[in-house]
């Protein structure tokens, strides 16, 4: 409305020279007009100049008189025309702040005498402070004084006032014209693209961030799906660089796709004594249904049980009564080394042959969740099945591997685990951590584990572990786990990391 008014106005006149003015004239607010005016200069229709006036505004107070007249001449009519009231009396009538400033400026008028008995001098009075408050509130220029007095009784203040004097812009045109933002298929049709006229492209406009930098974003899962896969999209990338550093030294990929594993496999096959703590329910998934494993191969069961009661191959055992019930059990694995176990155990039948394995994948533990542990991660391992391996080959294989993740400083620590002897953890030092952090565990698997599947006397295994959520949290410089697995992860966070390279290319 206010646009066609100034298009419209500008057809015929040549300026609008006050917006203030023109807003009043044509009954619009003058704030719209000024909203209509900058967008319209904006598209350059119209070329707007801004003009700054002093002007005056009612206080709240001058408001009030404005609207009820002067305190004075309010106390000058509570006065009777004959005779005189009381001062208490004429109290009464009036507000406190009528009462008090109307005595005062009556008194100086010389409109009423003031005593205790209050009486009217004249019969007549102009409320002039009123008159001059409207006009001002009309917008209306008053005199000097007139001015300063009601500035000296604080019923008016200076305000600035802006507006803008206006007049034809280069795009000048009565009314504003439709610009089209694309190209439609009507527009086509119609063939009114030729007189169509589009919005310039704005190329400095930014555009939307990009939804990149993260692997697998499944926006159409479910948003469960959608954080675990972004959780992945971490791992993934430093899982990619690992697989590659295996493939480079020779190994080849062990299949891992079973986290359900029998007890036998995961445990008993390893030389894990069936009354070590690690197959208590407090720190292993057991699976209710289906409880039991359906088979194992018996031969082999046979020989493992034998190992574990009276031990042989040099060895004493564990000298307990081994139960096969409790080899049955199901559970969630706790270490990819029970895959490990079955690909030896497998290879063990065959013909001789050197080998190389890997793997990285989930493993689960009933561990107490906090700022390095979740119930579930991701483990690396991989092992080296040779003839007349030793422990410098251990450490070689070690260093070379590490040192392709970008970690060459390393130190080992003799360990225990039940399956390997000797046993090996595994230090890093961490330039910005400036000291030495663990990272994984190794060992060379016991004859009491590697005979029963077979293998000849001399083949020995060297084998490590590690957690793939280590290395990366040690990479991205994440320092709780739970920021980088699980409910709690910042998604903004995935987004903006960038992808951290491991080691050298
Ligand atoms: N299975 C061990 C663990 O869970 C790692 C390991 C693998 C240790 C192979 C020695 C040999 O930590």
């Amino acid at each position: 409305m206010a646009e066609e008014a100034i298009l419209g106005y500008l057809a015929t006149s040549e300026e609008i020279p006050d917006s203030g003015q023109f807003a009043s004239q044509h009954g619009f607010q003058h704030n719209d007009v000024v909203n209509v005016i900058k967008s319209l200069h904006g598209f350059r229709y119209i070329d707007a100049q801004d003009i700054k006036r002093e002007s005056w505004v009612l206080t709240d107070e001058g408001k009030k008189y404005a609207a009820d007249g002067s305190p004075e001449v309010q106390l000058f009519l509570a006065v009777p025309q004959e005779g005189s009231i009381s001062k208490d009396e004429l109290q009464k009538k009036l507000e406190p702040s009528v009462f008090k400033i109307g005595c005062s400026q009556a008194g100086k008028n010389k409109w009423v005498d003031m005593g205790k008995q209050v009486s009217r001098k004249v019969q007549h009075v102009e409320d002039k402070v009123k008159d001059l408050l409207i006009r001002i509130q009309k917008g209306d220029a008053l005199g000097k004084d007139d001015i300063n007095s009601l500035k000296a009784r604080k019923l008016i203040v200076a305000q600035t006032w802006k507006g803008y004097s206006v007049k034809k812009g280069p795009n000048y045109a009565p009314t504003r014209k439709k610009v089209a933002t694309d190209l439609t298929r009507e527009n086509l049709q119609r063939g009114d693209w030729k007189e169509q006229e589009f919005k310039e492209y704005n190329f400095n406009a930014k555009g939307p961030p990009a939804e990149a930098g993260h692997l697998h974003p499944l926006l159409k899962a479910s948003i469960g799906h959608y954080i675990y896969q972004l959780h992945l999209a971490y791992g993934k990338y430093v899982k990619q660089q690992l697989k590659n550093i295996f493939l480079q030294l020779g190994f080849e990929e062990m299949p891992t796709n079973n986290f359900v594993e029998s007890s036998f496999w995961n445990f008993d096959a390893l030389f894990q004594p069936q009354q070590h703590p690690a197959r208590d329910s407090h720190d292993t998934f057991f699976l209710e249904v289906p409880s039991t494993t359906r088979e194992l191969p018996e031969d082999y069961v046979k020989l493992v049980k034998r190992v574990h009661e009276s031990g042989g191959y040099g060895s004493r055992g564990y000298m307990y009564d081994w139960k096969r019930e409790e080899a049955n059990k199901n559970l969630l694995r706790t270490h990819t080394t029970a895959v490990s176990t079955r690909m030896l155990y497998a290879l063990a039948k065959q013909p001789f042959t050197p080998k190389r394995y890997f793997s990285i994948d989930r493993v689960f533990r009933n561990e107490s969740v906090d700022r390095t542990h979740l119930a579930e991660f991701h483990q690396i391992e991989g092992l080296v099945c040779d003839k007349g391996l030793t422990l410098g080959d251990l450490i070689g294989v070690l260093n070379d591997f590490f040192s392709r993740l970008g970690m060459s400083k390393l130190r080992f620590k003799p360990a225990y685990n039940p399956y390997t002897e000797p046993s090996m953890e595994i230090f890093s030092y961490h330039e910005g951590l400036k000291k030495w952090v663990e990272i994984g565990n190794s060992g060379m698997f016991r004859p009491e584990m590697l005979l029963p599947m077979g293998f000849p006397e001399d083949v020995r295994v060297i084998a490590w572990g590690l957690s793939l959520e280590r290395p990366t949290m040690i990479l991205y410089g994440v320092d709780n786990i739970r920021d980088l697995f699980g409910h709690k992860v910042d998604l903004s966070l995935m987004k903006r990391n960038p992808i951290c390279r491991l080691g050298i290319d």
